[in-house]
């Protein structure tokens, strides 16, 4: 369960160095164009990841005539602390330090609906495969350890692929091969349960999204090619001997998991054939079936939803807003203000932004 309890956003972007105790569910944060909204999204989503979802640049997001960037919060109890510079970056739990941006991630998981970010539905397979394995991380800890060897592996591959001396390929692909069926298996097996909860009937709310859960399918590719069954490790080593001097050729891997994919269906029909408006709520749909997996098992995401207005309808909001309430975790909206939103008083914090301040309504 994550909440945030207070939060400080001393130095971000226009943000004004500000305290904030927001509520434990709703958090509306209304203001025109340009005065720190999305800034506001993005500082929560920082905290949580270490990272920007705009810009890999940390002179971007560091306010003009600063050095740093200074966020720091009480989640769940606990005090988290970042500091990041152009050369160094202090992360804090309590008073210690911690080196791993994944420690930091469990302690405040968001999930983030941004017009910045993009929609999966529709979206590259860069996108979708971060939002999958958004899930697939918090749904199964261990996994990030296969992940990390994976990458390595992955990287001494390239490596040898582009040197001179191929003595050590044949042992670095079978252990690549290993790593490989864990991350499709821990894959399948998430998407598996965002299935099991799509099949089950707490998703009515959403039926503005979407008439019928049955019509909408996603289906993994694991990234290796379509003749190669990503869950068998004999396969996969076959092809990578049958196919070690093409990749030589190429000096590099092109397939396995770093290349996977998910694709989206609605009525059979593949999600590059659907309407925009379609792939939107979709997109919707799968990022709510990620909150419900987390959900369920009790380990809460924060929910960001940046410029909620812009991206859908009344009818929509109503159902998401409806929808996310009832599983009483906590959200920050934003919103230009132009609609009535239904939210419950005594659940809600309002707040206007005007220059980088933020203040109580
Ligand atoms: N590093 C920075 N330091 C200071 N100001 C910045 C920095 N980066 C961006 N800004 C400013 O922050 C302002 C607000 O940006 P933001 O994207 O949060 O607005 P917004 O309220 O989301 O607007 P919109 O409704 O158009 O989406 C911009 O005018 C931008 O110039
Ligand atoms: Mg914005």
């Amino acid at each position: 369960m994550a909440i945030i309890e207070k939060l400080h956003v001393a130095r971000f972007r226009n943000l004004n160095d500000q305290y904030l105790e927001p509520n434990k569910n709703i958090n509306l944060v209304l203001g025109s164009n340009g005065q720190g909204k999305t800034n506001f999204i993005e500082s929560i989503y920082y905290l949580g990841h270490n990272r920007s979802f705009k810009t890999k640049n940390i002179k971007d997001v560091i306010p003009f005539d600063e050095e740093l960037v200074q966020i720091n919060a009480i989640i769940d109890g606990e005090k988290i602390t970042l500091n990041k510079s152009k050369h160094k970056s202090t992360i804090l739990v309590g008073d210690e330090k911690i080196s791993s941006n994944s420690l930091l991630s469990q302690r405040l998981p968001t999930q983030i609906i941004s017009p910045d970010r993009g929609f999966v539905v529709g979206g590259t397979p860069k996108l979708k495969r971060s939002y999958l394995d958004w899930g697939v991380f918090h749904d199964n800890k261990e996994i990030l350890k296969t992940y990390k060897s994976y990458n390595k592996t992955l990287k001494n591959i390239n490596a040898i692929l582009a040197g001179k001396n191929q003595n050590q390929l044949d042992e670095w692909l079978s252990q690549l091969s290993f790593l490989s069926v864990e991350i499709s298996q821990a894959r399948t097996n998430y998407i598996q349960k965002l299935v099991k909860i799509l099949e089950e009937s707490s998703l009515q709310k959403l039926e503005s999204f979407i008439e019928s859960t049955k019509n909408l399918e996603f289906k993994l590719q694991t990234g290796w090619t379509k003749d190669v069954d990503g869950l068998n490790q004999n396969e996969i080593i076959t092809y990578l001997q049958n196919n070690k001097d093409s990749f030589i050729r190429t000096k590099h891997l092109g397939h396995g998991p770093h290349r996977a994919t998910v694709d989206f269906y609605l009525n059979k029909k593949n999600e590059g054939f659907l309407s925009r408006g379609e792939q939107k709520k979709l997109s919707i749909v799968f990022w709510m079936l990620q909150v419900l997996v987390l959900a369920k098992e009790n380990s809460d995401p924060v929910v960001l939803i940046d410029d909620i207005s812009s991206e859908l309808d009344q009818k929509k909001i109503n159902s998401i807003l409806d929808f996310l309430t009832n599983l009483n975790i906590q959200i920050f909206i934003t919103d230009i203000g132009n609609k009535e939103l239904p939210l419950d008083p005594k659940k809600t914090n309002i707040y206007h932004i005007k220059k980088g301040i933020i203040v109580s309504a």
